[in-house]
């Protein structure tokens, strides 16, 4: 049986494509989520990639996480940069756990220099674009192996 990978996705991130061209790239969440879905699948994977704008919605994956994933990739957006209750949950997990940010976070507005989530996670990717999607489920196969 392949292990399944949670990809879990933030406020806003269902505007990729729309929102902000130039800082998060012309490619829509449906394109890193078949892209995704492509690299799980050669990596010997299965991801459910998930997307909400809402911060319980978040937390009940992680939840769910507990007993269906192996690994969590989450890119929490701004939760990243508010959310004690997503890196609570985080903390219930046992698997491995990959940030990811399309845009480089430390380039960028002072608030999005610190991120609750990273006292959570074992790596962190940044800048990448939507490229970063994909090479943390690399680096989950490298984990998960
Ligand atoms: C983001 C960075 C966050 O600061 C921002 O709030 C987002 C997206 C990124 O992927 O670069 O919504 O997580």
């Amino acid at each position: 049986m392949t292990k399944t990978v949670y990809i879990l996705n933030g406020p806003n991130l269902n505007l990729l494509g729309q929102r902000e061209p130039e800082i998060y790239g012309a490619e829509t969440l449906d394109d890193v989520a078949v892209a995704c879905a492509d690299t799980a699948k050669t990596a010997g994977l299965t991801c459910r990639f998930l997307q909400s704008n809402w911060e319980g919605q978040l937390i009940d994956w992680i939840h769910e996480a507990r007993d269906a994933a192996a690994g969590i990739i989450i890119n929490p957006a701004a939760l990243t940069h508010t959310s004690v209750a997503i890196l609570d949950a985080l903390n219930s997990f046992d698997g491995p756990v990959i940030e990811v940010h399309i845009s480089q976070v430390h380039k960028r507005e002072a608030f999005r220099h610190h991120s609750y989530v990273s006292q959570r996670a074992d790596a962190v990717m940044a800048g990448f674009g939507t490229h970063g999607y994909l090479l943390a489920l690399r680096h989950m196969q490298h984990l998960l192996a």
